[in-house]
């Protein structure tokens, strides 16, 4: 992702998320989907990292988690305001530190977290091999990769991937569920674990859109104006095509830096 993507998340775009998923969640499943992805590992007392945290709302779950700290960062001054913001206001301000970061390197020392979370994020970042790289760089020995993410078939996007696309205004960068598992491998990750949650995702997508046609409605069209609520909701119709024809494929992952 270049300087020139990182505020491609509007106004707008950020007010229809939170309206699908809940004030702080600008990904599917709330706080539940973080209890999924991290609940089996014993955050107790330890850091985490969020890359990609957005408005910080699953980083408030990761401290219920256990975990002592969590910084989290965003490559958007505009989302990464907003967290803040939302944050200190929570009481939160001294467990959760939200850091503007520039696309590529992260800026911290070799072997500083317990844990790497990150929801439905890395899908923005190119170079697959030089995230898990860095990612492996700034874990602990025996740290570990917790993360939700958005995947693609085999082959060429299909029209209809690219009108999604369009539909989103977002730069994306998706690869397949195994060369994702190769990646982790190539940087080195062990006890790699990957799940495909497709089928759950499609359902709940489309039960998204009746929403914004039905309960969400006068909401969207109240904040949003006639304009912005018939584009989300076109944007959210081509979702479900490309769920329905299995060519985006929501995942979730877990892998482990080995012990030194
Ligand atoms: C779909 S949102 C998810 C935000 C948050 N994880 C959540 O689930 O609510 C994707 C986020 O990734 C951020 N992002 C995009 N590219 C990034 C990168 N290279 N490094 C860190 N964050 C990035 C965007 O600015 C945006 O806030």
């Amino acid at each position: 992702m270049t300087d020139s993507h990182a505020e491609e998340y509007d106004g707008r775009m950020l007010t229809l998320l939170q309206m699908i998923w809940g004030e702080g969640y600008l990904s599917p499943g709330g706080p539940q989907a973080v209890r999924e992805i991290a609940g089996g590992i014993d955050l107790g007392g330890k850091h985490a990292l969020d890359i990609g945290c957005g408005l910080g709302g699953l980083d408030q779950v990761l401290l219920t988690l256990g975990a002592a700290h969590v910084t989290g960062v965003d490559v958007s001054a505009g989302i990464v305001e907003r967290a803040r913001e939302r944050i200190r206001r929570s009481g939160l301000a001294n467990r959760v530190d939200i850091q503007l970061v520039a696309p590529g390197p992260l800026p911290f020392a070799d072997a500083s977290f317990d844990i790497v979370f990150g929801k439905d994020a890395w899908l923005h970042i190119p170079d697959k091999a030089a995230h898990f790289a860095e990612v492996y760089r700034v874990l602990k020995p025996g740290g570990r990769i917790a993360a939700g993410d958005w995947m693609k078939a085999p082959g060429p996007y299909s029209r209809d991937m690219e009108y999604f696309f369009e539909m989103e205004g977002l730069t994306y960068h998706l690869v397949t569920l195994a060369a994702y598992g190769r990646h982790l491998h190539d940087a080195g990750f062990v006890d790699i674990r990957l799940a495909d949650i497709t089928r759950r995702y499609r359902a709940e997508a489309h039960e998204e859109l009746a929403r914004m046609q039905g309960e969400l409605a006068g909401m969207m069209l109240a904040e949003l104006g006639e304009a912005g609520n018939a584009h989300f909701v076109e944007d959210w119709r081509s979702l479900t095509v490309v769920l329905d024809k299995g060519e985006l494929r929501p995942a979730q992952i877990w892998a482990t830096r080995p012990a030194a």
